[in-house]
């Protein structure tokens, strides 16, 4: 893995040393180095030793003389962009969207379709306050991916998370980050819960972000693959260009998976969405029965629903595919033991078919994080991922490794 164009933007951290020697591990492994530093940065590294290990000039400046464009030429020049070390003041521009400096700028203006990596580093409390955390969270939700933090003693002397990872960390992730799949798969990805229609306004849905779908979508998206994403109305957007079809009610979300799973060939299928289980039959006002999504209820009546079970959209997938088709399904606990999860687990895959199932437990939720293990057919745990960018870096390799070739 050499040979890349990595654009590194330097922050004004303490850590700024550190990144020095990432800079000149990634160097001497053949890449190609650009590095951007923040005025802060410049104060606690020089320019010189910025372009000395790189062997080409700073840049620093977004109204630099004969540089006027140069925010734009670097993200096309760039197979890469890394934020190493990124500050707390760094990240909070980048998710208020602030472009007022070239590393500012160079954000707003990436190629959402390449990878870009963050390596933060910076005093415990400033990583835990939620300013900070806030703007990880969107930030990740936007496609970008974060290093591990570092625990441990801070160059301010105190004890804590914010660490900026090892350089050779630093190295493996960037390394990592542009290695090619061996494989472009063509994978339909469902996110976002449905909506069921009680009168012709109202509707009863579910708690889904679509958060997870949008990070797999990204994940895919910037690994080379194709995705076509079904999206709720309203779920989060991935930060990454893929193609799009929003649905509303289960009716939408089943009627465009029967189209796509017959007219098209995919891969897989990662089935995220979050299907409402019940149907609004009917609504009772006053002894009268009225049938859902029609006209609109009185708003002082007491109208009582009628609900009746949805089919499994799961289980038809692979009767409506064309072609082979891996199919990711998911299931959701709350509050359920290992025994309890693994039962449910194993109901999915005997009525599905599913080839992986992906499970999370509601109450295992922490910080916006939901941590997921992944399971195969024959009981066994394929992984086990911490968060939802480890579950969408993970999906992609397990589908690369297993898929068969068409
Ligand atoms: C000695 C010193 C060390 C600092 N180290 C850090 C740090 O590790 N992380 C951080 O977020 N801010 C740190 N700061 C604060 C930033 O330098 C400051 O917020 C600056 O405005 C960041 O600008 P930039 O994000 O544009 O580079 C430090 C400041 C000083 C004076």
């Amino acid at each position: 893995m050499s040979g890349s164009n990595i654009l590194c933007i330097v922050t004004g951290s303490i850590a700024a040393y550190k990144a020095c020697e990432a800079i000149s591990q990634l160097v001497q492994r053949g890449h190609a180095v650009r590095v951007v530093a923040t005025e802060a940065a410049l104060r606690f590294v020089g320019p010189a030793t910025l372009e000395g290990l790189t062997g080409r000039p700073v840049l620093s400046d977004l109204f630099a003389p004969g540089a006027a464009l140069e925010h734009i030429e670097l993200t096309r020049w760039a197979d890469l962009i890394i934020v190493c070390p990124a500050t707390a003041n760094t990240l909070n521009r980048f998710a208020a969207g602030l472009a007022d400096d070239l590393s500012g700028a160079l954000f707003l203006a990436r190629d959402p379709k390449k990878p870009f990596l963050v390596a933060p580093a910076m005093n415990p409390a400033m990583w835990a306050h939620p300013a900070t955390v806030a703007s990880a969270e969107k930030l990740k939700d936007w496609g970008v991916r974060f290093l591990p933090v570092g625990q441990g003693r801070t160059a301010c002397g105190e004890m804590g998370e914010g660490r900026l990872a090892e350089p050779d960390a630093i190295v493996s992730a960037v390394e990592a980050a542009l290695a090619r799949p061996a494989r472009r798969l063509r994978v339909l990805v469902t996110s976002g819960g449905t909506a069921e229609p009680i009168d012709g306004v109202r509707v009863l849905t579910n708690t889904s972000t679509g958060r997870t779908g949008a990070l797999i979508t990204g994940q895919l998206v910037r690994g080379g693959h194709e995705v076509v994403l079904l999206r709720a109305r309203g779920a989060a957007r991935p930060g990454a260009p893929c193609t799009e079809e929003t649905f509303f009610t289960f009716a939408d979300l089943a009627a465009a998976l029967e189209r796509r799973l017959g007219s098209e060939r995919f891969d897989a299928i990662i089935h995220a969405a979050a299907v409402s289980d019940f149907r609004v039959e009917g609504v009772a006002t006053n002894g009268e029965v009225q049938l859902a999504a029609a006209g609109k209820l009185a708003s002082g009546s007491s109208p009582l629903l009628r609900l009746s079970p949805n089919p499994k959209l799961v289980d038809r997938l692979r009767g409506w595919s064309a072609g082979p088709l891996r199919i990711v399904a998911f299931k959701l606990t709350r509050g359920a033991d290992a025994p309890a999860a693994r039962a449910a687990v194993q109901e999915l895959f005997a009525h599905s078919g599913a080839d992986l199932v992906v499970h999370n437990d509601l109450d295992a939720a922490q910080n916006g994080e939901l941590p997921a293990d992944i399971h195969r057919p024959d009981g066994s745990q394929a992984a086990r991922c911490a968060t939802r960018a480890g579950l969408a870096e993970t999906l992609e390799r397990l589908l690369v490794n297993e898929t068969p070739a068409r």
